[in-house]
């Protein structure tokens, strides 16, 4: 059974909640846009465009529960919600640009049942749409993997983190299918530990085989020769190339380069944000020091330790060596395909 991260019910959102994954699969249904802000924080949906996707829902629940016939009002309370779910996530440019779209539809809608249902519609596309650009761009990066390929990937970026097929995971499995014998390398990805709970969950489910490995591991089996390429996600790809991704990816990048190891980012174009010159300008988001101090609960360090959380890192262009899209692969200099291909 593919895995449904996200489902429109019509008047609600059935999700599956990551943070009790893989010990327990349960899902929730969500009536409200603070319960999908609420969702977003508390990581129970994660990867930039899974947020995108439920940021969009989440738009089109809170105008669904505004009560008035006049549009001037309608427009002032949607612009409460809008702004509530655009403050959980910083970094994930996916969420931006959802409800951008999001806001310029409703916008040029006449009255306020018209809005409604226009808003409904576009969350639909936005999700139908992004689970294309996932289907597409892993079909595309699946020729970059050869028979035999050891690849290491970070942090989950699946059915899970996309609600579609997965980019960099979306990749792999492709490649399987295509008949391929590949291997993965998947880092635990601390602090929450995305690769350990849900990739190594996907992979088992969709029969690859898969080594999990600490982050800090990396190293050892990239100098020893034993991965033949890293494929990552993104959350956010500036216009010169520059790539935000889970912490820890930038100095996977810098040990794939010392290592002659190709360093692949696989993302939908709703990923690229063009307004930013370099990921210097990329906000990063800063997650509560308890994550770190803390597993689940239980408690790592002595009380009171003072934590830094991260949660994202820049890798800057030149390590890596091409960005797949649903709209072709990407490669030096990332400024004039990047552009090339955005909105087109
Ligand atoms: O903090 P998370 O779990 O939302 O971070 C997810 C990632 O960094 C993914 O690599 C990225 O969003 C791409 S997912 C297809």
């Amino acid at each position: 059974m593919p895995t449904k991260a996200i489902e429109w019910l019509g008047d609600r959102v059935k999700i599956l909640d990551q943070t009790r994954l893989p010990r327990e699969e349960v899902y929730l249904e969500l009536g409200h846009y603070q319960d999908i802000a609420s969702a977003i924080v508390e990581m129970k949906i994660r990867g930039a465009p899974a947020i995108g996707i439920l940021g969009a829902y989440g738009v089109a629940l809170g105008a669904l529960r505004i009560e008035t016939a006049s549009r001037g009002e309608f427009l002032d309370k949607l612009q409460v919600t809008t702004q509530t779910l655009l403050t959980t996530r910083p970094t994930a440019q996916n969420l931006f640009r959802a409800i951008d779209r999001m806001q310029q539809v409703a916008q040029t809608g006449r009255d306020v049942e018209q809005i409604k249902k226009a808003l409904v519609d576009e969350a639909v596309k936005i999700h139908a749409e992004e689970a294309e650009a996932t289907r597409r761009l892993s079909r595309l990066g699946a020729e970059l993997i050869r028979d035999g390929f050891t690849i290491l990937t970070h942090c989950n970026t699946g059915a899970l983190a996309t609600a579609g097929c997965g980019t960099a995971l979306g990749v792999i499995k492709q490649a399987k299918e295509q008949g391929r014998k590949i291997k993965v390398l998947a880092t635990e990805t601390r602090p929450l530990l995305q690769g350990a709970r849900l990739t190594v969950w996907e992979l088992k489910k969709a029969n690859i085989p898969v080594t999990l490995i600490t982050d800090s591991m990396a190293g050892y089996f990239m100098r020893r020769g034993d991965v033949d390429c890293v494929i990552v996600g993104a959350d956010r790809i500036a216009s010169n190339g520059d790539t935000a991704n889970k912490i820890g990816t930038y100095s996977l990048a810098v040990l794939a380069r010392e290592n002659d190891v190709p360093f692949y980012v696989a993302a939908p174009t709703t990923t690229i944000d063009l307004s930013l010159a370099s990921g210097d300008e990329i906000i990063i988001e800063q997650r509560s020091p308890s994550e770190v101090t803390h597993i689940q609960e239980v408690s790592l360090a002595p009380e009171g330790t003072q934590a830094a959380n991260p949660a994202f890192d820049v890798t800057p262009y030149r390590y890596i060596t091409v960005i797949i899209t649903e709209r072709g692969i990407i490669k030096e200099p990332y400024i004039d395909g990047l552009k090339a291909i955005h909105g087109s």
